[in-house]
């Protein structure tokens, strides 16, 4: 197992606890993620794995245990320097996007995030950067292959449609750590299997670290390199894929049942 795990990760948590009142959501968890790396992270409802993803993007503080970005300790950062500093980027389990706004407005949102005021000194001026910021838009918009829907409403869309705009927004912000929490939340099979594509296309292509929440287990398992398994706020499985799937415990408290159902 130790083996497995990345020798520079970007990301490394240690012991990281985080509870609400009495509910203790992750108990002593240690995770990390590396350059080269799609992790998957599974596990039952309410198992902990937004928690800890809002716990690497800043959204929560941990309540104990310590972190580390590129192997300098850390300490509670915003998502907004998360994001603009170290380069991480996410979506959520309940789809964020504008309402009222084009799918192309929302994912130009996710560019202009990542702007300082001083940008505009040295870029050329105002209206080149809105160019180019529109070029990256309509190049993204390709990628994620939601071109031909850039005008429409965004959140008038399908809802696997939105999961895309939402990973587009992500892109949009030039990460190198995407977090994706229930990407295929929502979507019919084939919409499932272009998002294993899409997500390794932005691993292979764009050189982008992945953490995929998921309870599609073909995502997980056509996507990741490695898979950790939470269970009430506990690791209680980590390897890759193949060796994680047949555990005996991951198959009790959370694979078993879905794969004998499959
Ligand atoms: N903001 C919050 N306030 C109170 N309890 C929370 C909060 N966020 C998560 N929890 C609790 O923490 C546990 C883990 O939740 P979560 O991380 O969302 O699980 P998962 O994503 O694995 O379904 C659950 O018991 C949930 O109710
Ligand atoms: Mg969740």
């Amino acid at each position: 197992m130790t083996a497995l795990l990345p020798e520079a990760p970007i990301f490394k948590a240690t012991g990281v606890g985080c509870r609400f009142g009495g509910v203790i959501a992750l108990d002593s968890v240690d995770f990390q993620v590396g350059p080269d790396e799609i992790v998957g992270l599974i596990g039952p409802n309410g198992s902990g794995k937004t928690t800890l993803l809002n716990v690497l993007s800043g959204i929560y503080r941990a309540s104990s245990g310590s972190l580390e970005i590129d192997g300098k300790p850390s300490r509670f950062k915003s998502s907004r320097r998360l994001s603009r500093d170290h380069g991480l980027a996410r979506t959520f389990q309940n789809i964020r996007l504008c309402p009222s706004l084009t799918v192309r407005d929302n994912v130009l949102i996710g560019m202009h995030s990542g702007f300082r005021w001083y940008d505009a000194l040295w870029t050329g001026g105002r209206g080149s950067r809105e160019r180019r910021s529109v070029e990256r838009v309509e190049e993204i918009l390709e990628f994620v292959g939601i071109a031909d829907k850039r005008d429409e409403i965004a959140t008038d869309l399908a809802y696997g449609d939105q999961r895309r705009v939402e990973i587009a927004r992500a892109l949009a912000t030039n990460p190198r750590l995407l977090l994706l929490d229930e990407p295929a939340a929502g979507m019919n099979p084939r919409e499932a299997r272009v998002l294993v594509d899409l997500i390794k296309r932005i691993h292979d292509e764009r050189e982008i670290a992945i953490v995929v929440i998921e309870h599609n287990m073909n995502v997980v398992m056509n996507t990741a390199s490695r898979v950790m398994v939470l269970d009430a706020g506990l690791c209680i499985a980590h390897g890759d894929p193949k060796t994680v799937s047949s555990d005996p415990h991951v198959l009790e408290a959370y694979l078993g049942k879905r794969f004998r159902d499959a």
